[in-house]
């Protein structure tokens, strides 16, 4: 079993079932556009390809997920979410450590990702983390008010 340890004595393992319905909340309260329990669930399914990484308490109560999704010599950071109430206090950075440490153990050469450029909170995360800007999507992003954000899309080289 894959397992590594994180700060507030969590602890991080890969998604269950039974874990979707915290899944999908968090991460409807982290963006515009949620996905379904569903969703969630058929991506707990197939862990080969989009394998998702949860920050769990001993009760299995989830304070952060990471879902990342293979793509041959490259992957993917889907998503990355830490409860309100959990932000600031390391979980992101160890998530993302689990999930680097785990892919340098896979054939992925490459990490890319995508964030929107006003979101200092994860650009930050990310270039602590290793990862540089390659690009740019200027209107990526929907929002509520109309006006859509542009996306930095950022990578790091894995191994
Ligand atoms: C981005 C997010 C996952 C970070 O999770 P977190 O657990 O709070 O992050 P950490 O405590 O591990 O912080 C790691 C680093 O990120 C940066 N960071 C985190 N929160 C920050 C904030 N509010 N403002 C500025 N920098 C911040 C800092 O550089 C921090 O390192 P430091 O504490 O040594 O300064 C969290 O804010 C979140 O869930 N946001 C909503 C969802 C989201 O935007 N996801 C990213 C989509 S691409």
């Amino acid at each position: 079993m894959k397992l590594w340890l994180a700060p507030q004595g969590l602890h991080i393992e890969m998604a269950r079932l039974g874990d979707e319905t915290d899944i999908a909340r968090l991460h409807a309260k982290g963006f515009y556009r949620g996905w379904s329990v569903e969703e969630f669930s058929s991506y707990i399914l197939d862990e080969g390809r989009t394998p998702i990484y949860v920050a769990i308490d001993t009760k299995r109560r989830i304070a952060g997920f990471a879902m990342i999704r293979h793509l041959g010599d490259e992957a993917e950071l889907i998503t990355i979410a830490v409860d309100a109430k959990w932000r600031k206090k390391g979980i992101g950075r160890a998530l993302l450590t689990a999930v680097l440490a785990d892919l340098a153990m896979s054939p992925a050469k490459r990490l890319l990702l995508e964030v929107a450029a006003d979101n200092t909170a994860a650009v930050r995360l990310y270039d602590q983390t290793g990862f540089t800007k390659v690009g740019e999507r200027k209107g990526y992003y929907p929002r509520p008010d109309g006006s859509p954000a542009t996306a930095i899309v950022m990578a790091r080289d894995l191994g």
